[in-house]
């Protein structure tokens, strides 16, 4: 158990950006508060050596430079907002375009590229910023703290909590890049993911979900019984080609914080639990990771790991079917996911 700092390196501008580093059980998490970035999660395989299941890079300039959001934290919004506007109140907002005409992952400058400022827990760092009225199009003065922790049974906490001055709309998330063979280990298609998902929204041209709400039963989405990420990618399926594997949002059973999956590796026995208060999961495999260098000077290729961001609806502005997106003025914005690391041996290896 524990918490330490390290500095990290320096902004192009001479800020300093920090590494803080909790450990659990013979393992830890690192993060930076440049983005509130993951940048390792070190976990025991099944013959007790130590894998670091998420990509990231060595140094600042290279978070700064590249896209991707590895490990980052997102925000305002998460995920796409169609024609990079919306309507609350009566008055439309427009917002930063850049994802060809939609708005990605907050902006031109999300919340993904500041400098947090950090306090040390006994378990964890919890971080805080103040994003102005007006910030890449949306309203109001947003104060947000993002709590990383590390507790005992190697469970890794994300808690996203956040008030504003006026009414406004949020979406949190996480974009950690996971593969647990190891960061630069090559592709994820062997591995395994499970999800309490009965229901996903299809996307229509833009990866932006087209408004229906589908059951995934007969379909290449079915991970309710667990399957291979790649087992179902070369099937005659639209949803797929359009966007070079799954890059979807998942429906989550229930409500509350409650279990939503697991991803597995037969290759090391890692698992990944995954517990989360939020309605949603992206499934995104890495279909555009193309020659990037890594952590370590790995190789980053096409479907070399999986996010499973945990978040509300893509464009749930402008599809007033999904689950509202608006935080009004003075409520409390309060939402956690949780990632678990076991071992499940058995498998190969
Ligand atoms: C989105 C992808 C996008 C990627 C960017 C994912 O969350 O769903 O469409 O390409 O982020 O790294």
């Amino acid at each position: 158990m524990g918490v330490s700092v390290r500095k990290f390196g320096e902004t192009g501008d001479g800020q300093a950006v920090s590494c803080y580093r909790m450990e659990a059980e013979g393992a830890f998490a690192e993060v930076l508060d440049y983005g509130c970035t993951v940048h390792r999660l070190v976990v025991p395989d099944r013959q007790g050596q130590m894998v670091d299941v998420c990509l990231g890079y060595d140094t600042v300039a290279e978070y700064q430079e590249n896209d991707g959001y590895l490990g980052a934290v997102i925000g305002r919004h998460a995920n796409r907002i169609g024609g990079s506007r919306f309507e609350l109140n009566g008055n439309m907002y427009p917002v930063a375009a850049n994802d060809g005409e939609n708005h990605l992952h907050g902006g031109i400058r999300g919340f993904d590229k500041y400098i947090w400022q950090a306090e040390m827990l006994g378990d964890g760092v919890k971080f805080f910023r103040h994003f102005p009225d007006g910030d890449e199009g949306y309203p109001g003065g947003l104060n947000v703290w993002v709590t990383y922790r590390f507790e005992p049974g190697r469970r890794f906490t994300l808690r996203y909590e956040a008030v504003c001055d006026a009414d406004t709309v949020i979406n949190m998330t996480n974009h950690c890049y996971f593969n647990l063979n190891g960061s630069g280990s090559g592709d994820v298609l062997g591995q395994e993911l499970q999800l309490n998902a009965d229901f996903y929204t299809p996307n229509s041209p833009g990866c932006l979900p087209d408004g229906r709400v589908l059951p995934v039963d007969g379909t290449v989405f079915d991970f309710r019984a667990g399957k291979a990420l790649g087992r179902d990618l070369e099937a005659d399926e639209p949803q797929l080609a359009a966007v070079g594997g799954f890059d979807h949002n998942f429906i989550l059973r229930g409500r509350g914080m409650r279990a939503a999956g697991v991803l597995r590796s037969p290759d090391t026995g890692i698992c990944m639990e995954i517990a989360t208060t939020q309605p949603g999961l992206q499934v995104y495999t890495g279909n555009v990771l193309t020659a990037r260098r890594g952590k370590g000077g790995a190789a980053y290729g096409v479907h070399h790991a999986v996010c499973l961001e945990t978040q509300h609806f893509p464009n749930s502005m402008n599809l007033s079917q999904f689950p509202s997106v608006v935080l009004r003025r003075g409520e409390r914005y309060d939402e956690t996911t949780a990632y678990t690391f076991g071992n499940t041996g058995g498998g190969r290896g």
